[in-house]
């Protein structure tokens, strides 16, 4: 008896050590390589015109569209692989989407670039939706101008570039159409990134902002001065509304609702974490802005109240979209608390603070442990079960691990880790 107890125990930490105690790095490198094959799986599957992200294989909801804002995100997370290891399989991947960008640009929609998605055939979507989303071609216009400038640096002709960069009126080339749309658009009334409510919000101006500015400088190199000292007026003019987006010292979500949801009192919105992270250190919103500490705090304190499951254990907050969401019940979202983990890695790189790290990784203890063993990652979890719920294998939560995890990398590179 006493035999069998024992041999019982020795198989019991067995299996809990080979289980259980896998160090958060060995899960990290392990969900990261998975990240990659599945984040991969969905570009341009079969079925799909090449050039095609979809947003997820789920059916239940259908995810399998083109989101312009999506596979901006998502390209971005290749270029800057490629740029690290050289790798042809996502250089086509990017010279693909260019040209299925070139084709959606073209087709008629119902909210001409600010449709926000697109069937897999590369025609518009005509189904009732929240339209126009105008960071989309905001998001798009940021990552091929940095793209471009990638090219240029590398030797490639500016002459060769027409396809995506023309001094001429009406634009034809995929980044000067965007940015003429932006720059002509950013006033008006459009619907969040979430697809929800019609306004004037902080994650899009900001977005639409920085394309301007960098799309400016472009088109200096183009030689197109009229365009550049337009595109970097209007970029100081949304600057100038970006202001009216602070309250007692942390930033809100959305001014001017005209239409869509109208319950979100709190408007406090982790996409204004996600803004900052989008479009990089630029000098007016640095991700040190004590503005955004705060408004983070505030999130987590609101999350923290309406999640149960972020009452038991984990130190870490689960973090949703906003407070008051009720899609799908309302739940923390995958991407959503990635986005912490990564803020408070570029802290610890840009501060040297070594706490920030630690609490990175305490953010990525969060996601390990709603983690699955085969790294499918879907759109939310549960807020009670903490079981992951919505659209399966989001191209958008892999995407948000990934960059998550280059930034980890990189404060252990200076930290000498
Ligand atoms: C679908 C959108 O994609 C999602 O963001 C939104 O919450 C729901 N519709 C409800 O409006
Ligand atoms: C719903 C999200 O709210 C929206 O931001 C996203 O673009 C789509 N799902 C597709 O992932």
């Amino acid at each position: 008896m006493k035999t069998l107890f024992f041999a019982l125990t020795l198989v019991a930490s067995t299996l809990t050590s080979t289980t259980f105690a896998q160090s958060l790095n060995q899960w990290l490198v392990q969900q990261e390589k998975a990240s990659w094959q599945k984040l991969k799986a969905n570009l341009s599957p079969e079925g799909t015109r090449a050039g095609v992200v979809i947003a997820s294989p789920s059916r239940e909801p259908d995810y399998i569209f083109h989101w312009v804002r999506d596979a901006a995100l998502v390209m971005d997370v290749l270029m800057v692989e490629s740029q690290i290891n050289p790798n042809a399989e996502l250089t086509q991947h990017i010279d693909q989407y260019i040209e299925f960008s070139r084709y959606i640009q073209d087709q008629p929609t119902l909210s001409d670039l600010g449709e926000p998605k697109y069937n897999v055939d590369g025609t518009g979507y005509t189904g009732p939706w929240g339209r126009p989303q105008n960071d989309g071609p905001a998001l798009r216009a940021l990552f091929l101008v940095r793209y471009l400038k990638h090219l240029i640096s590398q030797g490639t002709p500016l002459t060769s570039l027409a396809k995506l960069y023309k001094a001429e009126m009406p634009a034809r080339s995929l980044i000067k159409r965007d940015l003429e749309y932006t720059a002509h658009q950013w006033t008006e009334a459009n619907f969040d990134l979430w697809e929800e409510v019609k306004g004037s919000h902080f994650y899009t101006l900001l977005a639409q902002r920085q394309a301007l500015l960098e799309g400016a400088e472009l088109a200096r190199l183009f030689k197109d001065e009229g365009a550049a000292a337009f595109y970097a007026f209007q970029a100081v003019l949304i600057e100038n509304r970006l202001a009216k987006f602070v309250e007692n010292n942390h930033f809100v979500t959305t001014r001017d609702r005209v239409d869509g949801l109208g319950y979100k009192y709190s408007n406090l919105d982790t996409s204004i974490l996600l803004a900052f992270l989008h479009v990089g250190e630029n000098a007016a919103y640095r991700i040190t802005d004590s503005r955004l500490a705060r408004t983070i705090e505030l999130l987590a304190e609101a999350f923290n109240r309406v999640y149960p499951l972020n009452q038991r254990g984990l130190s870490a907050v689960a973090l949703g979209r906003y407070p008051e969401d009720q899609y799908y019940g309302g739940n923390p979202w995958i991407l959503t608390t990635l986005a912490v983990a990564e803020y408070h890695y570029r802290m610890a790189r840009l501060t040297g603070d070594r706490g920030h790290l630690t609490s990175g990784d305490n953010y990525m203890e969060r996601v390990r442990f709603h983690s699955r063993i085969d790294g499918a990652m879907a759109e939310q979890w549960d807020r009670y079960t903490g079981f992951q719920v919505s659209a399966d294998e989001l191209t958008w939560s892999h995407a948000a691990f990934i960059t998550a995890m280059r930034e980890r990398r990189a404060v252990h590179k200076l930290f000498g880790l």
